[in-house]
């Protein structure tokens, strides 16, 4: 009979350990079949029952996660699904990866994890490792869910139990670097808190990243999502300004990226989308707050990017005025509404704010992206066009909002009347193409 720490670690060594993930969505799947793939039982809670079903039946609806890798899991028994909490209270290791959006007034809605760490806790058991995955404000380890777990369990961290911070780092859409060879930073509530997790994910993860403490781990995401956030902040107004000089923004830029050292290339566009780098960066500002402080970076990058949209809608005015025609009554065809090229992520895209304005101001919006046939969104219900290249036609003017990789750019150029480029889709042709206007 050895200690908890002893018995847990060599479950976890031998991979018996049992594996929970709390959170089956575009984090908590990834990471499910990962555990699963290394040998581990895994079993994913989601109150969302479609996603539930379609774990038990072997399918995926992730595009980074192909079906067969779930089927084969699931027939080898390896990986399930539930909506129910009790199946925890079999499970030696829990991984939490629920959203933290925001609310809107932008101040961070917690719920999600609280509701996570509330139908954790009466599951809590002796030998148990929890790792909470969502991005957050540093703090919300020992603040929220350490109280929760210890008071509703009985159990006192680091003797009955375990519990960590890991951001996950993913990019979706990425190849070269995925769930499994991204290094996974760990800070525990205590060092040998930190040690039980690294211990778990070293089983199924090539680099493991201890840091001292959980707070190093939350501010660790924070800077790498800030950093992204504040550097497109800066492209972003670059390219107003280059507007305003008449010098290309791309080319600039392009050239700029030629230096070896010292410099790295961010790009402008419609505005920020994701998960993750318009949110996360106003969990931190948010916690500042609290403490006397304005995050100025944050704020100022913050307000640049969240005006892109509209900046965005009056490239279309210009470049329809050109041609002596209102917003008002155009027909204007919105190319690409996903967040970023290649994904079927909507969640906080530019393009949901670009279509917005230009209807408020009258305009006849359609759409057109092969990875979301349909959005239903914040009031607006839309089918994406079918057929491309004769509504690019009929369009009075084409907006490419994301530049997905499947699209002809020179067949669009050639078929539509006026185009506002706003991701350089087009690269010099649009410089010197009298129908282009790039952002
Ligand atoms: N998507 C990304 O690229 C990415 C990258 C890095 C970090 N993150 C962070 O990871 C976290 C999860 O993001 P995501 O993109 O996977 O979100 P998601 O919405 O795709 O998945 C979250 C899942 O949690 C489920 N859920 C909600 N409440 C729950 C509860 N109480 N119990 C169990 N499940 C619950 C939802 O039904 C959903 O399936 C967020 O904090 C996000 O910021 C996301």
């Amino acid at each position: 009979m050895g200690t908890t720490k002893e018995n847990l670690h060599s479950k976890l060594s031998d991979r018996t350990a049992r594996v929970g993930i709390i959170g089956i969505g575009y984090v908590g799947l990834p990471l499910a079949v990962v555990f699963a793939e290394a040998g581990f039982d895994v079993v994913g809670v989601d109150p969302a029952e479609d996603k539930v079903a379609a774990i038990n039946r072997g399918e995926s609806y992730i595009l980074d996660v192909e079906t067969e890798r779930v089927r084969v899991l699931v027939d080898a028994g390896k990986l399930r699904a539930s909506t129910d909490y009790s199946v925890l209270a079999d499970v030696d290791a829990v991984s939490i990866c629920v959203p933290t959006p925001l609310r809107k007034t932008g101040d961070p809605d917690l719920s999600f994890i609280a509701a996570a760490a509330n139908d954790l806790a009466p599951n809590l058991r002796k030998g148990m490792v929890v790792v909470l995955e969502s991005s957050t404000y540093p703090g919300t380890t020992r603040e929220m869910i350490l109280p929760v777990l210890e008071s509703v369990s009985g159990l006192t961290v680091c003797e009955d139990f375990f519990l960590a911070f890991s951001p996950e780092r993913v990019d979706p859409g990425r190849t070269d670097w995925t769930t499994i060879n991204t290094p996974k930073v760990i800070g525990g509530i205590t060092p040998d808190c930190g040690e039980m997790a690294s211990a778990w994910y070293d089983q199924a993860l090539d680099t493991i990243v201890p840091v001292s403490t959980c707070e190093v781990a939350e501010m660790t995401k924070l800077l790498e999502n800030t950093f992204r956030m504040i550097n497109i902040g800066m492209v972003n107004e670059l390219a107003i300004m280059c507007d305003r000089l008449g010098i290309d923004v791309w080319e600039v830029i392009d050239a700029a990226a030629t230096k070896p050292f010292g410099f790295m290339k961010f790009t402008p566009g419609p505005g920020l989308g994701g998960h993750c780098i318009p949110i996360d960066p106003l969990y931190l500002s948010w916690k500042l707050k609290s403490l006397n402080y304005n995050a100025r970076f944050i704020e100022l990058a913050s307000e640049i990017n969240t005006n892109m949209p509209r900046y965005t809608v009056g490239k279309i005015q210009d470049a329809l005025n050109q041609h002596k025609k209102p917003i008002n009554g155009s027909r204007i065809l919105i190319v690409g509404v996903a967040y970023k090229p290649d994904i079927d992520d909507l969640r906080e895209s530019p393009a949901l704010d670009v279509i917005h304005l230009l209807k408020d101001k009258g305009a006849d919006v359609a759409y057109h992206d092969p990875f979301i046939p349909y959005l239903n969104h914040d009031n607006l219900d839309m089918d994406s066009v079918e057929d491309l290249l004769p509504e690019v036609n009929a369009a009075d003017c084409v907006a490419i909002i994301t530049n997905h990789s499947v699209y002809d750019y020179q067949a669009i150029l050639e078929n539509a009347q006026i185009l506002v480029d706003t991701r350089n889709a087009l690269g010099l042709t649009g410089q010197i193409h009298p129908k282009v206007v790039k952002l």
